[in-house]
């Protein structure tokens, strides 16, 4: 009996991109049902139930959606972040956890660097703006987004510095990036600090108003990563203890949050319609085949790579 793979994305890839992965799975003989923008957690604790494989998004992969699956031996979140799934009860599954660092930091990074320009523009609204060259860049968590953040900003003529406890100096200084050594080090030299760590117990919360005030007189704050990681009361009133602090995100805050952000720091706060950062052809292609290569060469050679719930 051949194996079924379940692609499920809520937020869909590019068409191109989904084909691909298609034919990749199809040609090492799976069978592949899809499953995208689909409207209730309902349809995907039904869709996954005879699946020996899944590739999935931000799709929450609870334990009802694992519960379900009966066949299920492998999850890849074609993505870095994998908070979305439940991998402490996939791993009491005995079913495996991988993701596709990487694949799409590219994309993130030119949306930062994007973002950056647009506020420093005054939103493209006309008046005199300001330009990024010259200008000191934070790095908060230097991983693949992190280093590809820095390449685009680099070519702006921007200063980069970061922090990162789990990353060398050295491994910093090769890429010609100045090493802080704590979290406040790094707002307090900053004019722009963009965050790209994963949102854990240590993380969630964490980067709050003791932070934010550090930051040198019209201070951005760039998040890309997860909207729990900022403490969103304390932003509220970090913004308005400082009137010239900025922050720009790719993560819509809740409802309220958002509400109140607009309305009372219209002009120096910017949140994208829909979490965009890994939305481009380039990195759905990357990440998704990525993503069937390691579908296929799990089940046909037994490789276990990218594995995150071990
Ligand atoms: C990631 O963790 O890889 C990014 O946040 C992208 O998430 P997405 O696949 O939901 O766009």
């Amino acid at each position: 009996m051949s194996k079924k793979v379940l692609l499920a994305t809520v937020k869909p890839f590019s068409p191109t991109a989904r084909d691909q992965v298609v034919a990749v799975l199809k040609d090492a003989g799976y069978e592949v049902a899809l499953l995208e923008s689909y409207g209730d957690q309902s349809d995907l604790v039904a869709a996954v139930s005879d699946a020996h494989a899944m590739i999935v998004r931000s799709d929450k992969v609870t334990a009802e959606v694992l519960d379900a699956a009966k066949q299920l031996r492998l999850v890849v979140r074609a993505g870095s972040g994998y908070d979305n799934v439940n991998c402490a009860h996939a791993k009491e599954r005995g079913v495996l956890v991988m993701n596709t660092p990487g694949q799409n930091a590219n994309a993130v990074a030119e949306l930062v660097l994007a973002m950056m320009v647009y506020m420093a523009r005054g939103k493209f609204g006309g008046k005199p703006g300001r330009e990024l060259r010259g200008k000191t860049l934070g790095i908060h968590a230097y991983g693949f987004v992190g280093k590809a953040v820095t390449a685009v900003a680099k070519g702006f003529g921007m200063d980069v510095c970061a922090f990162d406890p789990f990353v060398e100096a050295a491994t910093m200084e090769a890429d010609g990036v100045e090493a802080k050594a704590t979290a406040e080090d790094l707002y307090r030299c900053c004019d722009y600090v963009s965050i790209h760590m994963p949102a854990t117990p240590k993380t969630i919360r964490s980067i709050g108003k003791n932070l934010l005030t550090l930051m040198p007189e019209g201070g951005t704050l760039v998040n890309s990563a997860r909207a729990e990681v900022i403490n969103e009361t304390e932003l509220l009133e970090a913004l308005a203890t400082r009137p010239d602090l900025h922050y720009i995100t790719d993560i819509q805050p809740a409802p309220e949050i958002q509400a109140e952000l607009t309305a009372r720091f219209g002009d120096r706060y910017f949140s994208t319609p829909k979490k965009m950062g890994a939305q481009t052809l380039e990195a759905n292609v990357n990440a998704g085949l990525t993503a069937a290569r390691q579908i296929v060469g799990f089940f046909e050679d037994g490789v276990e790579v990218n594995v995150v719930n071990a």
